[in-house]
């Protein structure tokens, strides 16, 4: 296979990568996980699952993309044949269903960013009310969710070097440093003690399997594994590259922000009386108040947050397309910019139903009722994605690894660019959460999910 054209530095892939996983799953989804999942405790079983699981399926991603060249489904079926391109296939059908509710959200970011810094958002009384009505504007949405997209088309269209290494590098960045100033802020409100609280102190009584496989899946979409954008990536990469230390900058920076997006919004949470159960809306209705609160430079602040934000998000987006497109490419021969129109139109409209299912259409908004309750269209598809179709994706890669491709030719491949790899612990280390923990782990939280989760069963 002809050599592809990938990252220009190691910076670049490693930015990139980076990009692709932190997003709104950092900023938006873990704070509000958090916040309905008991706090703290739901922090270090998040913490477990990082370490344990998410960072090993994130070095085999790799290796697998950088040893074939391909896309998710080429690499499965270089691999391993024809049925074993099922599971890398699979992947590429999440990325397609997550990209088409993840857009609609990254819309409401760019909204966001738009109303703050140009239409006195922060003068607004209730920020409850506000984002409430804010999610059920078809027009405003559909025309934020579809400049989105776009936006990430024209990235996708540039390829690897132009596209998303020069995106990647300056953005993430500038990210961390809005974050720390923010936090420093947040944390010299009355009432952020408590916050902290609930954020750091951890209560024992609160763990539920619930909490795990929230975690669980939740370490799956931020880190962007089990669905192959990291193989997709990891295909663009050279011998030269260290995947260990790769995947190891990576994860950290992914934890960090997830980390300090909490230590942001709890302070907050509490200090303005916000229930931390509030769900996915907690992060837009908890910043604003205290952007308000700065007074004059409040809009610029704000607006800035919500910039980065979009910006985080459009780096995950752009890996999020880069999958099913790369798949175009490879296995079907049709030309980037075709695959990448085709693709953006038809995941835009896929996105749809979930953009009218926050309450403008009631079908949708009350969609089907499982644990608990009636649930969105959206939430529907994110819980079976991210809780099922991640896990189940890298835990079929995990099996895959151990019976198909051997943990032998991993550490081949990963050798290249680590020579002091082979006998090491972290080999040891690798090769029994591939072989044993991660494949077991992971078949028992899908089944338990579904059981309970989907299926109504009384587990714990
Ligand atoms: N990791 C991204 C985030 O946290 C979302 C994502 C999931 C991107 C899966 C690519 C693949 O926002």
């Amino acid at each position: 296979m002809a050599m592809r054209s990938g990252f220009k530095s190691r910076f670049g892939f490693i930015a990139a990568a980076a990009g692709s996983a932190v997003g709104l799953g950092n900023i938006w989804g873990f704070p509000f996980m958090t916040g309905q999942n008991g706090g703290a405790i739901f922090l270090l079983i998040y913490l477990i699952c990082i370490v344990l699981i998410g960072y090993p399926i994130m070095v085999g991603e790799i290796a697998i993309g950088r040893k074939t060249q391909a896309n998710p489904y080429g690499a499965y079926k270089a691999l391993g044949g024809r049925l074993w391109a099922l599971v890398g296939f699979f992947g590429v059908l999440c990325g397609v269903m997550i990209l088409s509710f993840y857009n609609v959200i990254a819309g409401w970011a760019f909204g966001y960013f738009l109303e703050i810094s140009f239409f006195d958002l922060l003068k607004t009384e209730d920020y409850g009310a506000h984002f409430g009505g804010f999610v059920q504007n078809v027009g405003a949405n559909m025309l934020f969710s579809g400049l989105f997209m776009i936006l990430t088309a024209i990235v996708v269209v540039r390829g690897i070097q132009n596209g998303i290494e020069a995106a990647a590098k300056i953005m993430m960045p500038m990210l961390f440093v809005l974050l720390f100033i923010l936090i420093g802020y947040g944390l010299s409100l009355d009432g952020a003690g408590e916050g902290i609280n609930f954020y750091l102190n951890p209560d024992f009584s609160k763990l539920s399997i619930t909490t795990i496989y929230t975690a669980m899946g939740q370490a799956f979409f931020s880190l962007s594994l089990g669905m192959g954008a990291l193989i997709t990536y990891g295909s663009y990469i050279s011998k030269k590259e260290n995947i260990i230390s790769a995947a190891g900058i990576v994860s950290a920076a992914d934890t960090s922000v997830a980390f300090l997006a909490g230590l942001l919004t709890f302070p907050l949470v509490f200090s303005q009386g916000i229930m931390p159960t509030e769900g996915p809306g907690l992060v837009f209705i908890a910043l604003p108040g205290v952007f308000e609160g700065m007074g004059s430079i409040g809009p610029l602040i704000g607006g800035t947050f919500f910039f980065l934000l979009s910006l985080a998000a459009l780096t995950s987006t752009i890996s999020l397309l880069e999958v099913p497109v790369s798949f175009m490419v490879d296995e079907w021969k049709i030309s980037r910019p075709v695959a990448v129109i085709i693709l953006a139109t038809l995941i835009y409209a896929v996105g749809i139903p979930s953009l009218l299912s926050q309450g403008a259409v009631p079908g949708l908004t009350e969609f089907v009722s499982y644990s608990g309750g009636p649930k969105d269209f959206l939430t529907v598809i994110l819980n079976i994605f991210n809780e099922v179709g991640l896990p189940l994706g890298g835990c079929l890669m995990s099996i895959f690894i151990a019976i198909q491709w051997k943990t032998h030719n991993l550490s081949e491949e990963i050798s290249f660019g680590n020579p002091h790899y082979k006998g090491s612990f972290m080999e040891k280390f690798l090769n029994v959460m591939i072989t044993f923990v991660c494949p077991v782990v992971l078949a028992v939280i899908v089944t338990i999910t579904i059981l309970q989760k989907f299926l109504g069963f009384e587990i714990v």
